[in-house]
């Protein structure tokens, strides 16, 4: 008869064997590479001790005959903390068939997303996979439509988080792509791409490497698929922990508290200094950012891609906001397709986590040219219109200097229910910039005049005059105020602490039909 005791050797014989995956060669293959294995990456990314394993012992329903079970069937799922807080977990296992998806593989995935989506907590998806079980044909198709599903229904409901840590590749990476913001791939060893570098080069006949199709950087900068481009995968583990410092658990939760010790009523002098006399020379509008928030933290997303829009997120007086703000320091801070679309996803993230949004506004207009008109400026820039509009989280701008043209409406002004309206003294509103207006009002004088050059210098001085500044937006209460600028974070986190309480709502709907 066997004991208990004998029954607790073979669980822990099991259990063993459940840890070693696809075996110690595999395993060192993958280190080999500078990888680390899947279970190592939730050490790192998870709170000490935290992670509790579901599913080890499941096996793949599909195998060869005679093949001997591998536990797990290729990922790791469960739960855990980071900071004390819970989230739902998976990591696909490399060295069992490639990480490749079978049904039992898609089923433990599905199974940790439904209880996060019950529980309330977010979920991280490690990748490294092959892509769907060869071996497994339709029912692994099956298993990612199954998962697509529910990265659908919980979005807006839970954060999703996707790391990339291998290849995904194929449809694979419409999961990811369908999870928040936040795509994180490490430089070197992580690929996206529908179609590989083989299958490119017999349609399309281009010669493209891995790391340039679909690479960290590629992703970061040129496509815009990744949020973010890390050096090494403890750097993006450590940079997912982090993110956890400013967003909630769920969409009903509030976000966490930042515990920075900068004072609340902190003047800044620097701030003074930071916009040029001259309105047409750049700045950084990093510097303003690192000037008002909590410590300087500026958790930047997107950092590479257009980076003439700077989204991100921070804490003003211990609030988590998300920050959108025209980049005068590339292409002077306009509008372009990419941007529109960038801020886009960011403020609709935001609201659906009731983030307040705050935005530092310096913005010529939206960038005009062939290039932008066909490729769907109008289309594109309408979504930033629509996020904006749509969101009823607190909403707070700071026109730093220029609001020009339909950009003064799309960034967040008061008529689409911005909160808290302010401009600095500096702040230029107006139809366009001087020279383009009086070029058009004052074509016949300045033609006929006998000096056209003066004769325009003097015009604009008018126009400036006349226009240029932030007090016939104030006179109408499309301002709340006109600050000053070195109060800008006293005066931002007084409107946050009011706006603590505020209740939106849209009209019922179904949903609505934002210009995709
Ligand atoms: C089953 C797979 C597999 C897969 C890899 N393996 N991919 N097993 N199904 N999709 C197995 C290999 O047989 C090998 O097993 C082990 O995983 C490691 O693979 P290697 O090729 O040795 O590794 P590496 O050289 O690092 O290359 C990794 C790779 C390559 C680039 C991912 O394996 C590859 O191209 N795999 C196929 C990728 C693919 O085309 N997948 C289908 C995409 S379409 P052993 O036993 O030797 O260790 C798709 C549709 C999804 O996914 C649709 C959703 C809508």
């Amino acid at each position: 008869m066997t004991t208990i005791r004998d029954q607790l050797d073979l669980l822990d014989r099991r259990r063993a064997e459940a840890e070693l995956g696809g075996g110690a060669a595999r395993l060192a293959a993958q280190h080999a590479k500078g990888k680390l294995s899947a279970r190592e990456r939730l050490d790192v990314l998870l709170d000490e001790g935290s992670f509790v394993e579901l599913d080890r012992f499941v096996t793949a329903r599909t195998t060869e005959p005679g093949a001997q079970p591998i536990y797990g069937d290729g990922v790791v799922t469960g739960h855990g903390r980071i900071d004390g807080r819970l989230v739902y977990v998976f990591s696909q296992d490399f060295t069992v068939f490639g990480g490749s998806l079978s049904e039992a593989h898609a089923a433990k995935i599905c199974k940790i997303m439904d209880l996060a989506v019950r529980n309330g907590a977010p979920v991280i998806g490690l990748n490294d996979s092959g892509g769907a079980r060869i071996q497994e044909g339709v029912v692994s198709l099956g298993g990612y439509a199954d998962i697509f599903l529910r990265n659908t229904l919980a979005s807006g409901v839970v954060p999703q988080i996707s790391a990339i840590l291998g290849p995904c590749a194929g449809g694979a990476v419409y999961s990811p792509a369908i999870t928040d913001f936040s795509i994180y791939m490490v430089r070197g060893t992580s690929y996206m791409f529908v179609t590989g570098p083989n299958v490119v080069k017999t349609v399309t006949h281009e010669d493209v490497t891995m790391e340039a199709l679909g690479g960290a950087d590629t992703h970061a900068s040129t496509s815009g698929v990744a949020h973010f481009a890390c050096e090494s995968e403890l750097a993006c583990l450590a940079h997912i922990r982090e993110l956890f410092r400013y967003v909630p658990s769920n969409n009903l939760a509030d976000a966490p508290q930042g515990a920075a010790s900068d004072p609340r009523d902190r003047r800044d002098e620097g701030l003074l200094d930071v916009v040029p006399a001259n309105p047409n020379k750049p700045y950084d509008m990093h510097e303003v950012i690192r000037r008002v928030v909590d410590d300087g933290g500026f958790y930047e997303v997107h950092a590479e891609y257009a980076q003439n829009i700077l989204c991100g997120f921070a804490h003003l007086g211990g609030h988590s906001v998300g920050l959108v703000a025209n980049q005068p320091a590339v292409l002077a801070g306009v509008l372009d397709i990419a941007a529109s679309m960038k801020a886009a996803r960011f403020i609709r993230f935001c609201d659906c986590f009731n983030i307040p949004i705050v935005t530092f506004e310096d913005v010529p207009g939206f960038l005009p040219g062939v290039a932008q008109e066909h490729g769907g400026i109008i289309r594109h820039g309408a979504k930033l219109l629509y996020a904006y509009c749509e969101a009823t989280v607190p909403k707070l701008t700071v026109i730093v200097r220029k609001a020009y043209g339909g950009a003064y409406d799309v960034m967040s002004s008061k008529h689409i229910r911005g909160d808290y309206n302010v401009a600095w003294p500096s702040a230029e509103i107006a139809v366009m910039g001087p020279k383009g207006a009086v070029e058009i009002i004052h074509k016949r004088e300045i033609a006929e005049a006998d000096d056209p050059v003066a004769a325009t210098d003097a015009k604009v001085e008018e126009y400036r005059a006349q226009f240029a500044h932030p007090y016939l937006a104030a006179a109408r209460g499309y301002l709340d105020d006109v600050i000053d600028p070195r109060e800008t974070r006293p005066r931002l986190i007084e409107a946050l602490d009011a706006l603590r309480t505020k209740r939106d709502r849209n009209p019922p709907k179904k949903h609505g039909n934002i210009p995709l």
